[in-house]
């Protein structure tokens, strides 16, 4: 299975699947990072392991679409299955995700259903939450509401800010993603509705 890893920012969890993938948890083939951000350090990361790299301005199109297109073509080239989300900082279009469906995971960084949206980590923190932590979930057609694979406890301290939280969230991302990843390449994933089993 060819897959391609969509990024923004550190590419952290990119960094875990890597690592996955190397030590042959994962048996599949990262075969394109994509980043809408020519800074993304996840770039540099794949560059390091040997991995296809590809930025995308979205400011060079006039529209979603014509970006999508573009995000097709690459994908397409590299005849891509799985598209593993990873700190992609936009939200795909709903003909984008049913080209693709139940053929994109997302991780976010809190307890799905509860604090969607990009400030997951610092809404569970001011809500007063005692428990938080990462799902890992399908990409459908509404932001952070697919179905979900994985989730993972991680417990609010009293002390807790947002980096020290953020961080031990981060450590169980790392565990988490791969997980998930190595479940749906392994295609021991039924998804029924909303409800997803481990075969
Ligand atoms: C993670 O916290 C993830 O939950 C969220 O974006 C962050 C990406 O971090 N969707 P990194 O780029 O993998 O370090």
């Amino acid at each position: 299975m060819h897959i391609a890893v969509f990024c923004s920012g550190q590419g952290t969890n990119l960094q875990a699947i890597i690592d996955a993938v190397k030590q042959g948890d994962i048996k599949a083939e990262l075969s394109l990072v994509v980043s809408d951000r020519s800074d993304a350090y996840a770039l540099v990361r794949a560059r390091e392991n040997g991995i296809k790299t590809v930025f995308i301005s979205p400011q060079e199109f006039d529209t979603r679409e014509l970006f999508e297109d573009e995000l097709l073509k690459n994908l397409e080239a590299e005849a891509c299955e799985l598209i593993v989300l990873a700190g992609f900082m936009r939200v795909l279009s709903p003909s984008f995700v049913k080209r693709y469906k139940n053929r994109i995971l997302n991780i976010h960084p809190a307890l799905l259903p509860s604090f969607k949206g990009a400030h997951g980590i610092k809404d569970a923190l001011d809500y007063g939450v005692k428990i938080t932590g990462p799902t890992v979930h399908f990409v459908d057609e509404e932001v952070d509401t697919g179905p979900i694979i994985l989730q993972s406890a991680v417990a609010v301290r009293e002390n807790d800010t947002e980096e020290t939280l953020a961080e031990r969230i981060h450590q169980q991302e790392h565990i988490l993603y791969p997980q998930a990843i190595k479940l749906v390449v392994e295609g021991k994933l039924k998804i029924e509705g909303r409800k997803v089993t481990i075969q």
